[in-house]
């Protein structure tokens, strides 16, 4: 792979914790309630307990509380805000790691709208708040892992893809779920107007893997609203496949019955498969994936079978060859 109307939804300053605090406070959970870091964490509790529940900032920000445990906690260093909002690929505002940040202005996230069709007994055209209302945000805290072998730890912060997607009662003859990112032809974004790709950007998943608890629509991260450049103002994240697989600004979702066109399988299906599992024993054929740079880090470190979650979702691939390119 080569690989703003002001919007109403973003936090005031007094309601950001700082990222230094975020990590003590991470810090602090990890040694177990002591120290003075957990001073940090009580002075900050006050805060977040004033915070109106109705707007997506209070939201957000009471979301930064709700840190993972149990079996999809991961012990390892956040990647600071810069680097994740710094280095990103969003081929529509610019092929390079750093263009997405400086053409984020292009993209008008409010107002917004998710058209749902398909295989589904309610689909429809849905405004941003619609989607989002129902659902209590929480943070994942997840490894992106690119397929182009650098990676990241991200800790978002959203809502259960499965929950969103029960809403629209999908059908039995929904077998997979496509999505796609915003396209106007008539004003494109700046990415956009080359064919990279054959645009709009284009993906989808098995009913089984949206379905998965780990499969997460994200609105924010840092316990701050999306920025652009990182998929605002509703982005998938499927932590166990390349990172190609989390299409960004997502504006229409399609219950089908036959498995969808997906971006990079149509521009190289030799390269990138619909599937797309991140698999260290199965090479691109260009490069090994054995391997990746966690972005901030000087040594590469070893891949892990399913990017890390191989618990979780291996039963999911029961049957299929996983040293077979998908
Ligand atoms: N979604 C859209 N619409 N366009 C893109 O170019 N790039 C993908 C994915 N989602 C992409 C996209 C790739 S290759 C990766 S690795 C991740 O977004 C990167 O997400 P990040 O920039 O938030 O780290």
């Amino acid at each position: 792979m080569l690989i703003k109307r002001a919007q109403a939804h973003l936090l005031k300053e007094h309601q950001v914790t700082d990222e230094t605090l975020y990590r003590s406070r991470r810090q602090f959970i990890k040694q177990g309630l002591s120290g003075a870091s957990g001073l940090a964490l009580a002075s900050y509790l006050p805060a977040l307990a004033q915070a109106s529940i109705d707007s997506l900032d209070s939201r957000l920000a009471q979301a930064k509380n709700t840190f993972n445990r149990g079996p999809l906690a991961i012990e390892e260093d956040l990647n600071s805000w810069d680097e994740i909002t710094s280095y990103n690929n969003y081929y529509e505002l610019g092929t390079g790691k750093e263009d997405p940040k400086r053409n984020a202005a292009a993209l008008q996230t409010s107002p917004w709208t998710v058209t749902v069709e398909g295989e589904c007994a309610k689909p429809g055209q849905f405004n941003l708040e619609d989607i989002l209302r129902p659902h209590p945000l929480e943070e994942r805290i997840y490894r992106l892992r690119c397929v182009e072998a650098w990676s990241m730890v991200i800790p978002w912060v959203g809502f259960s893809l499965a929950d969103l997607l029960r809403r629209f009662e999908p059908t039995g003859r929904a077998k997979y779920v496509a999505f796609e990112t915003l396209y106007d032809k008539k004003n494109p974004l700046p990415g956009q107007r080359r064919r990279v790709l054959d645009w709009p950007y284009r993906e989808g998943l098995r009913m089984d893997e949206a379905m998965h608890p780990l499969s997460f629509m994200a609105v924010g991260l840092y316990g701050k609203t999306l920025p652009n450049q990182n998929g605002a103002p509703l982005r998938l994240v499927v932590p166990w496949k390349y990172g190609f697989k989390s299409i960004k600004s997502i504006v229409k979702i399609r219950f089908t019955e036959k498995q969808p066109p997906t971006s990079w399988n149509m521009s190289g299906p030799s390269e990138y498969g619909f599937y797309s599992n991140v698999n260290p024993r199965v090479s691109h054929p260009r490069w090994s994936q054995s391997r990746e740079r966690r972005i901030g880090e000087l040594f590469k470190r070893e891949t892990l079978m399913f990017n890390g979650y191989e618990e979780q979702v291996a039963s999911l691939y029961q049957g299929m060859n996983l040293r077979k390119h998908y």
